[in-house]
């Protein structure tokens, strides 16, 4: 519609915005199977004040806001701490997990450039489970990616890379977790296999890389998926994902500064003079970077241990309600983390999240195999219950649901 000729008052915009937003999904009663990740009332407080103080700046003029350059670098340098790395591990803050995996593959096409400029067709090998990011990635590089299927775990599978690799390989690429059933994948395997071979191993930790040390820490065993491990290259963190910052916010970090100069763009042939960054995006929100240090500091590492307990009570809480309710149920693989996907042997999910969703829960799909995905959040605990009596009836009406009735696995 165009612009209305004359403007009118907030609150009768805010009452049209309340009235619209009715029917979207529901997620403060944990309706949803995945795009939002809520902590608290308290957190939520903290983050609209943070990034409301900073609405107004950019992170592109980093020179001109010194607060917002120190807060980026403070979240980097926390980030790398908890994966393992140093004070000279850099990093890039974007605005998200698809931003940073594609400045991923681009640091390594330029390094695999600049390394080995006989490769004319540059390949990256991953395992079948990677997210799409790295295909959008690499259909805009000008890179092939190498699906390579997984072992009977759901895992990626080593031996099956190491046989993969030719001259045209470029780099490898391996997820803690996997978004679709929630398993990590072998890294300190495949950082091995990088090690032998000289690649360049990204590992996508868009959904593990904050939260993850802190199940670790509470003695649930998650191996080591990034800076430990020597031949892991680069590794991406998602702070709106499990940093539970606002939107739009991830972390890209490297194993050098060298490595992290091959992810620069340079550019002076205007009438500006040199336009240098590290980021794809130019005007970037000031907002988001304060409210992903705020968030840092209003949590402390104790808070994130307790979002971390959480999650994994709500995990624990809905695998048992499912069990306890669905004679059969599988759990796909053995996915260490808050993500996991179930399914029932001879019941068609489809069916599942079609009914889930006539009762108003977005369930997430997989398809390889067919499951229901889960991405347990401490908003979840609480309808852990009413999740997995929900879920029960479902199963129950995909028994004697027409063939028709399916819900297509999509993720838009
Ligand atoms: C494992 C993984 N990597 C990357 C992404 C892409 O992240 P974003 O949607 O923030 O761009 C996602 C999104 O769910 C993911 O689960």
């Amino acid at each position: 519609m165009p612009i209305p000729e004359r403007g009118r008052p907030w609150p009768d915009i805010a009452a049209e915005m309340e009235t619209a937003r009715a029917r979207d999904l529901d997620w403060r009663h944990g309706r949803h199977g995945a795009y939002v990740w809520y902590a608290s009332d308290e957190l939520e407080h903290v983050l609209r004040e943070a990034f409301g103080m900073f609405f107004v700046e950019n992170g592109l003029g980093i020179r001109a806001f010194p607060s917002l350059a120190r807060m980026e670098a403070d979240v980097l340098e926390s980030v790398a701490d908890l994966l393992g790395g140093g004070p000279g591990t850099p990093g890039i803050f974007t605005s998200g997990g698809t931003e940073s995996i594609f400045l991923a593959a681009y640091a390594m096409r330029e390094w695999a450039r600049a390394t080995r400029p006989a490769i004319e067709c540059p390949a990256i090998l991953a395992p079948r489970s990677a997210h799409p990011a790295l295909d959008k990635a690499a259909h805009y590089l000008g890179l092939r990616v190498r699906r390579i299927p997984v072992g009977p775990d759901y895992r990626a599978d080593p031996a099956a890379i190491r046989a993969a690799l030719d001259a045209d390989t470029i780099g490898l690429y391996a997820s803690a977790p996997a978004y679709s059933l929630g398993v990590i994948d072998p890294i300190e395997e495949l950082a091995a296999v990088a090690r032998d071979h000289g690649l360049w191993l990204h590992v996508d930790a868009c959904v593990g890389g904050i939260l993850g040390p802190f199940v670790r820490e509470l003695g649930y065993p998650v191996p080591p998926f990034a800076f430990e491990l020597d031949g892991v290259t680069s590794v991406s963190a998602d702070l709106h994902k499990s940093g539970f910052a606002a939107k739009p916010a991830s972390t890209l970090l490297f194993r050098s500064e060298a490595h992290r100069e091959f992810a620069r763009y340079t550019f002076d042939d205007w009438p500006s003079g040199t336009y240098t960054s590290l980021t794809f995006t130019g005007t970037r929100p000031g907002g988001a970077i304060a409210a992903a240090w705020a968030a840092f500091q209003f949590l402390g590492r104790e808070g994130y241990r307790q979002l971390a307990a959480a999650s994994m009570r709500a995990r624990a809480a809905i695998e048992s309600g499912l069990r306890a309710r669905i004679p059969g149920l599988t759990i796909h693989g053995q996915p260490p983390l808050y993500a996991f996907a179930w399914a029932v042997p001879g019941v068609s999910m489809g069916r599942v999240a079609a009914a889930m969703a006539r009762e108003g829960w977005v369930a997430g799909r997989t398809t390889a195999p067919d499951g229901i995905h889960v991405m347990a959040t401490p908003i979840h605990e609480p309808f852990a219950a009413e999740y997995a009596e929900t879920a029960a009836r479902a199963v129950e009406t995909a028994r004697s649901a027409p063939a028709t009735d399916t819900a297509r696995a999509t993720y838009t």
